[in-house]
């Protein structure tokens, strides 16, 4: 397979742990394994007595149980854990496509999510997100552009890089179609749980569809990226055969520790979540007095869920904004030329508390450059 650089991850590897002052992370803010571990009584005991030997390949099932239990209708075994939710992707591209096959990505998107499909040789249609007065998704061009050879609609909401959020109507509709014309729907699912508004929240594809596939992983809303656990939820038997046969080409099983981690992370899922809700809506006010001072040189467009947003650059180009960003003051942003081309928006990233220091860098570089009104 021939697959081209993964763009943000490598501006990530250049940049990340060297810019002090991250303004772009997709990442709800982490915390130590001793504060995780002190969530639960006895929890630090039992992790000490972790048995470091291989694991079962599907994922531990108290981790397996602990997942299903995130989901209306899903059962352990219709739960396969992998390490983080790029693995995931990997695998799941891999098991169920074809060179020649027809897949429809929502666009832009992590490249991931398309370029997997790419090298596999198959035929991309993406499915544009279009930034009005708000982003905006036209479902009619979705049912225009199904083939006989659509083997997948790829989706992913809340979304990377927009923040936009599908509504549930719109959902079933998706769904629908899938069931109607027979393809699968991946549902990069890594931002549920971030909704601001818990009614905005989308039934998970899996609940819903025979044949779907939910991503999850532990990185994003919990802000535990460290730990590598992703899983995909599936009712369907044969696809789940498909990509556990795939994984033992890949990773086989999972790393213990981490699996035992993450079972206390999900047992206290409303306190991580909530604490990390509260940290995005301070940060969102914030955001929102910012852009609103500078809204001759930004357009903002705030989400009703997740920890990124997409505003666009008004004056100037995209990269050379980012790269005199952060060569003049350390704040990293990250530029949207690297989802897609020609873009002029830039990733926000406030799921971290650390990220009023960083705006606070951002505004008087813009005040300094004279930038302001
Ligand atoms: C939409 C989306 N899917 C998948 C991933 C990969 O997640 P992980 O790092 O947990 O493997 C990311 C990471 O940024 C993402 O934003």
């Amino acid at each position: 397979m021939r697959i081209e650089p993964f763009r943000l991850e490598r501006y990530f590897a250049q940049h990340e742990f060297s810019a002090p002052y991250l303004l772009c992370c997709s990442d709800c803010g982490s915390m130590s394994i001793g504060d995780l571990l002190q969530m639960e009584p006895g929890a630090e005991e039992k992790f000490r007595e972790t048995w470091l030997g291989y694991t079962e390949s599907q994922g531990d099932p108290v981790l397996r149980e602990a997942i299903a239990r995130q989901y209306e209708g899903i059962s352990a075994d219709q739960v396969l854990v992998h390490s983080g939710a790029e693995e995931a992707i990997f695998n799941a591209m891999n098991a169920l496509l074809k060179p020649g096959d027809h897949v429809i990505v929502l666009y832009p998107c992590y490249q991931s999510l398309a370029e997997v499909a790419r090298a596999i040789g198959c035929e991309i249609t993406y499915w544009k997100l279009e930034n009005g007065p708000d982003w905006q998704l036209d479902l009619g061009f979705l049912e225009d552009k199904i083939r006989p050879n659509t083997k997948l609609l790829v989706i992913n909401f809340p979304n990377n890089p927009t923040g936009y959020l599908l509504g549930k109507e719109d959902l079933t509709r998706i769904s629908r179609l899938s069931q109607y014309h027979g393809f699968y729907v991946f549902s990069d699912e890594v931002y549920r749980w971030l909704e601001y508004d818990d009614k905005d929240r989308l039934p998970s594809i899996c609940e819903i569809n025979e044949s779907g596939l939910t991503l999850g992983v532990m990185s994003k809303s919990f802000g535990l990226a460290g730990l590598r656990i992703g899983w995909i939820a599936t009712q369907n038997r044969e696809v789940y055969r498909k990509l556990a046969t795939y994984k033992d080409y890949t990773t086989i099983c999972n790393s213990a520790p981490s699996e035992f981690l993450s079972v206390i992370a999900l047992n206290h899922k409303k306190q991580i979540i909530d604490r990390n809700l509260g940290i995005i809506s301070d940060n969102i006010t914030r955001l929102n007095d910012f852009f609103k001072k500078y809204d001759h040189l930004f357009k903002w467009t705030q989400p009703k869920a997740g920890p990124i947003a997409f505003p666009e650059l008004l004056k100037g180009r995209i990269g050379e904004f980012c790269e005199n960003l952060v060569s003049k003051t350390g704040v990293l942003l990250l530029p949207g030329d690297l989802y897609a081309e020609g873009s002029n928006h830039f990733r926000i990233g406030f799921g971290r508390a650390t990220m009023t220091a960083a705006l606070q860098k951002f505004q008087e570089y813009l005040e300094a450059e004279g930038m302001g009104k």
